[in-house]
């Protein structure tokens, strides 16, 4: 049983899932089904990483009833608008195999293009209507966050971002906790970047545990949701065994000094992708 976290809609989300970029069409459904098995409740996925069909599949066919998995998915750039984004939904849902997705969240703001406003009135329509349960945002900045609520009055209940020791985003995090926002952390493990890091290699040492799960660990304690990816059945089951123990607050600390405000992906600000 892994940790919830409470959304600002009276819903709750695994505090750990799996990521689904990158995973290859052909073994979604399979690394899914494993995933499921070996205990992950929240699955991730999106319009563009092309292999929907596998998600769902792996989620329909699993002994988990469908009530216990936590299904995430995402509309790509290229759909944004009010009716663009209501007919990617549904073509998201069939592809799914599902009635309806537990989250489902504009992958990037795109604020040139400027639709993103009427993206979030169709969500918000999507979720009177049954088709999602919750609704959210990724890759926001805090002047996205701010027009949004201003304009339509509902708050996302999460905004997944590019988090890892390397770009901690304390700033974003702590305009997200007094909006009552989560933070889903995505690239959690930072391209491995920084597991020979001092501070990861000690705490490593210290606890019995990888890198890897002291990074996922450091995520835990600071409040996020995180869904790492792996599609090794040996690596699923070490990115979800990080519940037996805790990071000291001089670790904490420690991996506070890694910040560099270094991303592996694209500036939210900037990236214009269809
Ligand atoms: N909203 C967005 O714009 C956005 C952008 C990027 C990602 N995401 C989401 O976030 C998820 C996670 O991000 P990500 O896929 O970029 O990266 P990640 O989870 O940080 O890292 C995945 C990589 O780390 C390896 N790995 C996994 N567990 C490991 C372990 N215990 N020890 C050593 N290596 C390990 C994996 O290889 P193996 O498979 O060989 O284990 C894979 O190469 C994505 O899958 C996606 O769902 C969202």
């Amino acid at each position: 049983m892994t940790a919830r976290l409470r959304l600002n809609d009276g819903h709750s989300i695994p505090q750990i899932g799996l990521g689904l970029w990158q995973v290859p069409a052909v073994i979604t459904a399979q690394t899914v089904a494993t995933g499921l098995r070996l205990g992950y409740r929240l699955i991730d996925g999106a319009a563009v990483y092309g292999n929907e069909e596998g998600q769902g599949q792996g989620v329909r066919c699993s002994e988990v009833p469908r009530d216990q998995i936590f299904v995430t998915t995402k509309i790509w750039n290229d759909a944004q608008g009010h009716d663009t984004t209501l007919r990617a939904a549904e073509a998201g849902l069939a592809r799914l195999g599902l009635d309806y997705v537990d989250l489902l969240l504009i992958h990037w703001p795109c604020p040139a293009r400027g639709l993103y406003i009427d993206t979030w009135r169709a969500l918000i329509r999507l979720r009177e209507d049954g088709r999602c349960r919750s609704i959210g945002v990724s890759n926001f900045n805090a002047p996205h966050l701010e027009r949004l609520i201003g304009e339509t009055g509902v708050v996302p209940v999460l905004n997944q971002i590019e988090v890892n020791p390397r770009l901690q985003q304390a700033e974003l995090r702590a305009l997200h906790d007094q909006l009552g926002i989560v933070t889903q952390s995505w690239t959690p493990l930072g391209q491995g970047k920084s597991f020979d890091a001092p501070a990861i290699a000690k705490a490593a040492q210290r606890s019995g545990k990888t890198p890897a799960q002291v990074i996922l660990r450091w995520h835990v304690q600071i409040g996020a949701s995180v869904i790492p990816r792996s599609t090794r059945e040996a690596g699923l089951a070490e990115n979800l065994d990080i519940f037996d123990f805790a990071l000291t607050p001089e670790e904490m600390a420690d991996i506070a000094t890694l910040d560099e405000g270094t991303r592996c992906g694209p500036d939210p600000a900037r990236f214009e992708m269809l």
